[in-house]
């Protein structure tokens, strides 16, 4: 089936993966990349890209336009470490990009969006293992509360003008292609990278923080999932808590000294801490699966091994 889809923030960790693969399923001239910087020569090269703020409706709807664009992928947003430093800023980013894309549903310019949450949605008096669907949140952060304010504006937008808006809460989330910026979950990226260029990684949380995490290319596929549901099976419309697994920093060293047996981890927690303490270990996914058939594929094991497998073979 021809659709025309624009993805906001194409450049970043997820957007630089699910343009390629919704290119590869769409045709590449149906998907037009966007970010406001330039991305990767292989993003570049594969298709068209557009220049473009997120923050400034006027521009995003001009391109809606010139490519009678059906549906948006808003990926662009300031992850929780960075905005810790920058609060206002990331309100800004985080909340105008949403209402831009809402607002473009609303007015019927365009047909379907997808906009990730978090597991940063909750917070320290949620429960912290298998963290259920519908249960108290409170988030500390200021990434979390423009997440959650999210998706309150999300059912809202469904509820109130019938727009067709779906969405999920990734985990930290693990991907080889590009690397994450600001979150704190990169350590389980920039592990990798340190482990076969050093075989040794600080790591700026505790031993024992155990987080929900997921590989990318699961990402991508419960994303696309998610998108191609029947709308009548979508019963949550502020997003769908998924699950892949969960570690900490002493365990995915664990996973990572099975394949590199010098390998040294050692612990020099910062502010990223904080965050993280305030975050479930592990979620509830049964809803994502029940109503639209989600299903991980990878575990910490195939992770590692398709992390050192694909970074090594990079250099
Ligand atoms: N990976 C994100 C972060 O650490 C969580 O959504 O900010």
């Amino acid at each position: 089936m021809q659709k025309s889809i624009l993805i906001l923030g194409a450049c970043g960790q997820i957007g630089t993966e699910l343009t390629m693969v919704l290119r590869d399923k769409y045709g590449a001239d149906n998907v037009i990349a966007s970010d406001i910087r330039e991305g990767s020569v292989n993003l570049m090269q594969s298709g068209p890209f557009e220049l473009l703020d997120a923050t400034d409706y006027g521009a995003i709807e001009d391109v809606v336009m010139h490519y009678e664009i059906e549906e948006i992928y808003l990926m662009a947003a300031m992850l929780s470490a960075t905005a810790e430093k920058f609060p206002m800023r990331a309100w800004n980013l985080n909340m105008t990009s949403l209402f831009n894309v809402l607002n473009l549903g609303k007015e019927r310019k365009i047909d379907k969006i997808f906009w990730p949450s978090s597991i940063a949605v909750f917070g320290p008096n949620s429960p912290k293992v298998d963290t259920p669907q519908h249960t108290i949140m409170e988030p500390t952060t200021v990434y979390g509360i423009s997440k959650q304010s999210g998706e309150r504006w999300c059912e809202y937008y469904h509820k109130k003008y019938g727009v067709d808006v779906r969405s999920v809460r990734y985990p930290g989330l693990i991907s080889w292609k590009t690397l994450p910026g600001g979150g704190t979950t990169d350590y389980a990226v920039e592990i990798f990278h340190q482990a076969l260029e050093e075989e040794k990684y600080n790591c700026f949380l505790n031993a024992d923080t155990k987080l929900p995490m997921m590989f990318m290319d699961d990402a991508i596929r419960a994303t696309i999932g998610l998108m191609q549901s029947d709308p009548n099976a979508i019963t949550v419309r502020s997003s769908y808590n998924l699950r892949a697994m969960s570690f900490s920093p002493e365990e995915i060293a664990a996973s990572i000294k099975t394949h590199i047996p010098d390998f040294k981890i050692s612990y020099d927690p910062d502010f990223r801490q904080h965050i993280a303490d305030s975050w479930p270990n592990s979620i509830d996914d049964s809803q994502a699966r029940k109503d639209w058939g989600w299903k991980p594929e990878f575990d910490l094991e195939s992770t590692t091994r398709e992390m050192l497998r694909n970074l090594r073979g990079q250099n």
